[in-house]
């Protein structure tokens, strides 16, 4: 639905040349939840331009919906904007014009009749639970119904694509998690397939399915929520993910395992509710004969899955260590390598 192929992205000042993307490919399918993730300065908020053209590549393509975006032009071009929607950290509301004013906005300049209007401004407000603000203004609202409020906006024209670029960044946890659930909500009931950025990993925790590591305009990571969080690559999508998920074997584990002297094998093992009705680790132990001491674990909520990550020592000859191994493989147990 949104595809990025070797984009890159140049930006020439009068006193310096900066790189903001470098070689950027990535594919978000309609229905996706995409998080893109990376520390200020990264390239985030240009690549999300990017999808609506307010930004051209200086390399490579982008396309949405099958259409080329640099290509669009005049009335081609604001049809296309029409199916994108678009909210902001610091919401962009107008000031001096009410809610109901804010909300009308795209649909006044999209020619719809007034009656057209008063009733899905109503259903919009209705939607984000904001009935009773309808004739407020911004300074009146706090954060979250000011987002709200920028959500209502960007949905009046029913986009199929919403964009957000750090949407909760200026809220505290509280309101984070009521502006999540909302666009959960606008995902699965209405079906908008939405393109997150954020440097907050508890947002992508919290909603994503796919993720992408942004780091000085270069894509390092990207995949599955399930497998970036089970089997991180990079240093820093590790402290990212750390901020959420603390999966550090502690130094007591790690000093005891360095000093163990009979042979063994350290893995961290993924648990996703598939198999979690099955004795894995007693058929592991009784199959291969190994020894299975269980060091550290943890069990959190991903893609919308309860999903367990337990390191485990595995003690016994080599032939049965590497049995275990493969019996792990052979009931879809996912193991990673641990780090000492
Ligand atoms: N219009 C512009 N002109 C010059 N440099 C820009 C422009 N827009 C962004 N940049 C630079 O590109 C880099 C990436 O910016 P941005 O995409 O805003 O990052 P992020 O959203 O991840 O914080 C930064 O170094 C920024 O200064
Ligand atoms: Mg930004």
């Amino acid at each position: 639905m949104i595809e990025l192929e070797h984009v890159s992205k140049t930006f020439r000042t009068k006193t310096n040349t900066v790189h903001a993307l470098k070689d950027i490919s990535l594919s978000v399918s309609k229905g996706d939840i995409f998080g893109v993730i990376g520390f200020s300065g990264a390239g985030k908020s240009t690549l999300l331009r990017m999808v609506n053209g307010l930004e051209v590549p200086s390399e490579g393509r982008v396309t949405v919906n099958s259409l080329s975006v640099a290509e669009l032009k005049g009335k081609k071009l604001r049809a296309f904007r029409k199916d994108i929607g678009m909210i902001f950290q610091h919401f962009n509301l107008l000031e001096s014009k009410t809610v109901y004013e804010n909300v009308a906005l795209p649909l006044k300049l999209a020619k719809k009749s007034k009656g057209e209007i008063e009733s899905r401004v109503k259903d919009l407000l209705h939607f984000v639970e904001l009935d009773d603000k309808i004739l407020s203004y911004p300074k009146e609202l706090s954060g979250g119904q000011k987002q709200r409020v920028g959500i209502a906006r960007a949905l009046a024209l029913n986009p199929s694509i919403l964009l957000c670029d750090e949407a909760t960044s200026a809220l505290d946890p509280r309101t984070t998690d009521s502006i999540l659930a909302l666009l959960k909500k606008i995902n699965r009931d209405l079906g908008v397939t939405i393109l997150m950025i954020t440097h907050q990993m508890n947002v992508i925790q919290q909603i994503c399915n796919k993720v992408a590591v942004l780091e000085k305009g270069s894509l390092i990571e990207s995949g599955s929520v399930i497998d970036v969080f089970g089997n991180p690559k990079s240093p820093v999508t590790k402290n990212f993910i750390r901020t959420v998920i603390n999966d550090r074997l502690p130094e007591s584990v790690k000093s005891f395992l360095k000093n163990y002297t009979g042979s063994q094998k350290v893995l961290r093992l993924r648990f996703d509710g598939k198999n979690a009705d099955e004795p894995i680790m007693a058929d592991a132990i009784r199959e291969t004969g190994v020894s299975i001491s269980i060091l550290y674990g943890i069990v959190t909520e991903l893609e919308e899955k309860i999903v367990g990550f337990q390191t485990v020592q595995l003690r016994g000859s080599e032939e049965q260590i590497a049995a275990a191994e493969k019996f792990f493989d052979e009931r879809n147990v996912p193991k990673f390598p641990v780090e000492l």
